[in-house]
C-alpha cells in the first residue's frame, strides 16, 4: 500500500519526504489555490512539486468539456513524467479518460462516490480511482463502504486500476483502508503525522529518559 500526501504545499511536501513517509502527490483546485501567494503562479507550483516528488503527482484539469480536458491533460503531462492527470468523474470525463489511457496518459478519476461510478473509470482505463470517503461520512453515510465495494469489483472482474482512498480524514480511515486492500491512500499532512503517534508511546518515552538520568544525570551518553 503507498501513502499519498493531500497538498499543493512545498514545505509539508518536503518535511514528509525527509521523514520517509510519502510515495506521491495529490493536488486538487482547492489546495492549488491555498497556495498562490508571493506571486507563484499554478505553473510554478506545480512544476516546483513534480520536480521534489520521486513518484506520481496528481494535477487536475478545471475545463469541464472534452476537448478542454483533453488540451489541459496534454499540457500537464508534458510538465513532466510523474505527473498524472485528474480527471472527474463526469460523462465528458470517461470520454477523456479513455482517449487518454489509449494514448498511456496516466489518469486518476477524481470525485468518485460510489462503486458503479468507479467501475466505469476502470472500464476507461484510468489509473487510479480516488473514490471521496470523508464526504460521504459528512452526509451521513459510511464512506469506507465503497472502498470494500470497489475492491471486490475490481477483484471480481480483474481490473487493474488503483484505489486510491481520498478524503481521509483519521487514521481509522487508513486503518480500514489498509484492511480491506486499498492501493493507496491519500491525505492531509497532519493526518499522516497522526499515523506515527500514540500517548504509551510518549509516555513510554518519558519514562525511559527520567530513569535515564538516575544513570546519567547530565542527560550524556557515556560510551
Ligand atoms: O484531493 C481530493 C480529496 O482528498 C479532498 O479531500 O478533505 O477536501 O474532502 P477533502
Amino acid at each position: 500500500m503507498k501513502i499519498f500526501l493531500d497538498t499543493a504545499n512545498i514545505d509539508e511536501i518536503k518535511e514528509a519526504i525527509e521523514y520517509g513517509l510519502i510515495d506521491g502527490v495529490t493536488t486538487n483546485p482547492t489546495l492549488i489555490s491555498r497556495e498562490q501567494k508571493d506571486g507563484k503562479s499554478f505553473s510554478d507550483i506545480v512544476k516546483e512539486i513534480l520536480k521534489t516528488v520521486d513518484g506520481p503527482v496528481s494535477i487536475e484539469v478545471v475545463a469541464t468539456d472534452y476537448q478542454g480536458m483533453i488540451d489541459q491533460a496534454t499540457k500537464i503531462h508534458n510538465l513532466g513524467p510523474n505527473a498524472v492527470i485528474k480527471i472527474p468523474m463526469t460523462l465528458p470525463g470517461l470520454k477523456a479518460m479513455k482517449t487518454l489511457s489509449e494514448k498511456h496518459i496516466p489518469v486518476n478519476c477524481t470525485l468518485v462516490f460510489n462503486a458503479i461510478q468507479a467501475t466505469l473509470a476502470a472500464r476507461n482505463g484510468a489509473e487510479y480511482v480516488s473514490p471521496f470517503v470523508g464526504r460521504l461520512d459528512d452526509i451521513g453515510e459510511d464512506g469506507m463502504e465503497i472502498i470494500n465495494q470497489i475492491r471486490t469489483i475490481y477483484n471480481n472482474y480483474s481490473f487493474k486500476t488503483k484505489i486510491l482512498v481520498a478524503s481521509v480524514r483519521n487514521p481509522v480511515h487508513v486503518l480500514r483502508s489498509m484492511i480491506i486492500g486499498a492501493d493507496v491512500i491519500t491525505m492531509p499532512y497532519d493526518v499522516i503525522k497522526k499515523l506515527a503517534m500514540h500517548p504509551k508511546t510518549d509516555e513510554g518515552l518519558s519514562k525511559f529518559l527520567s530513569d535515564w538520568r538516575k544513570v546519567a544525570p547530565d542527560g550524556s551518553f557515556p560510551i
